[in-house]
């Protein structure tokens, strides 16, 4: 299959593409830094440095949608909102606006979002119908999916993957976490009541496989492990597998100061459930955060 990736050379988008690559399926990777996509990606995946490459005679069987600024990193100004946005919305009106063009349509379009799309959720278990959110993350999912629901009117399956934290060993949240939690600086964060919706990496990209590939699939999928946990048990849960102690805690207030709106991405949360995938008949190999967390700093 000739698939085109956005989002190809990060985190998610390297697995996908190695997984890809093993089952023989032909890539075409858009970054901006094009000549960097052979070596994150693979020797033998084409890159794309603008969608404007992408001419009407030319066929992608499916589109895969991961391109976003990180969401972490930087603080909100309005300027950031702004690159967080168009790196999102904008470059998905303009894949749908590709996909329209397209004289032979993709088959489906798997597009990002994120659990950050229901806001903060409290203590409630969100499935797919939950209603979203209203903070800034949640707005920016909400615009995002419908960007790329515009592909629907040509006649494109569209999956959209409102993902959770995902775990792996070469980055992300648990890149950042494992230091500090390895030299005995392990914090809880706030009253550390807050939900986190994690999943294993291979497990993400699984269901990302399967969605590909299962014709019947359409529409929001909470893409998460079964079993969420507070960031208590999460704190607790990492130092065990560390063999370190986590005895500190970072004050909510002292997070507000420092980070300012984002802090709401660390000391609120979600209790998702992966009710559409599992329905599907998926079968998690990482259900469980312990052995998840073994798995991944052993
Ligand atoms: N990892 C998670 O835990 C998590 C959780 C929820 C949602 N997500 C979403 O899932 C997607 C993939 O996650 P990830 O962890 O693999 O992200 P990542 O490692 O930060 O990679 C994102 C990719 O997006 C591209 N990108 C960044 N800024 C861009 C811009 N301004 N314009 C165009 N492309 C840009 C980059 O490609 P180039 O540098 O090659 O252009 C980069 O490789 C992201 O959209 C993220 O928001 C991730």
């Amino acid at each position: 299959m000739q698939i085109l990736i956005t989002g190809g050379t990060g985190l998610i988008g390297r697995q996908l593409c190695r997984t890809l690559l093993a089952d023989g399926h032909e890539l075409t990777v858009l970054s901006r830094k094009p000549g960097s996509v052979a070596a994150k990606c693979g020797a033998s995946v084409h890159a794309m440095a603008e969608l404007g490459e992408w001419l009407p005679d030319r066929t992608f069987a499916a589109v895969i949608n991961l391109a976003g600024e990180p969401i972490v990193d930087r603080r909100w100004s309005a300027r950031r909102k702004q690159a967080l946005w168009d790196s999102r919305v904008a470059l998905t009106e303009q894949l749908v606006r590709r996909i329209a063009a397209a004289r032979t349509k993709p088959g489906v379009l798997l597009s990002g979002s994120a659990v950050g799309y229901y806001g903060d959720g409290g203590d409630t278990a969100l499935d797919e119908t939950a209603a979203a959110g209203t903070d800034f993350p949640a707005r920016l999912c909400q615009a995002w999916e419908a960007a790329a629901c515009g592909a629907e009117a040509h006649g494109v399956r569209v999956c959209r993957l409102r993902t959770g934290l995902v775990l792996s060993r070469r980055g992300g949240l648990l890149g950042r976490m494992l230091p500090p939690f390895r030299l005995c600086l392990g914090a809880r964060l706030g009253d550390g009541k807050q939900w986190m919706s994690w999943v294993h990496i291979d497990d993400y990209v699984a269901m990302l496989l399967g969605l590909l590939h299962d014709t019947r699939a359409g529409g929001p999928y909470n893409l998460v492990a079964p079993q969420p946990v507070s960031n208590a048990e999460f704190t607790a849960t990492l130092a065990a597998a560390v063999h370190r102690p986590a005895p500190f805690v970072v004050p909510a207030f002292f997070l507000e100061r420092i980070m300012g709106e984002r802090a709401a991405l660390l000391l609120e949360g979600q209790r998702v459930l992966p009710e559409r995938i599992t329905a599907t008949g998926f079968r998690f190999s990482h259900p469980n955060l312990a052995d998840a967390l073994s798995n991944l700093v052993r």
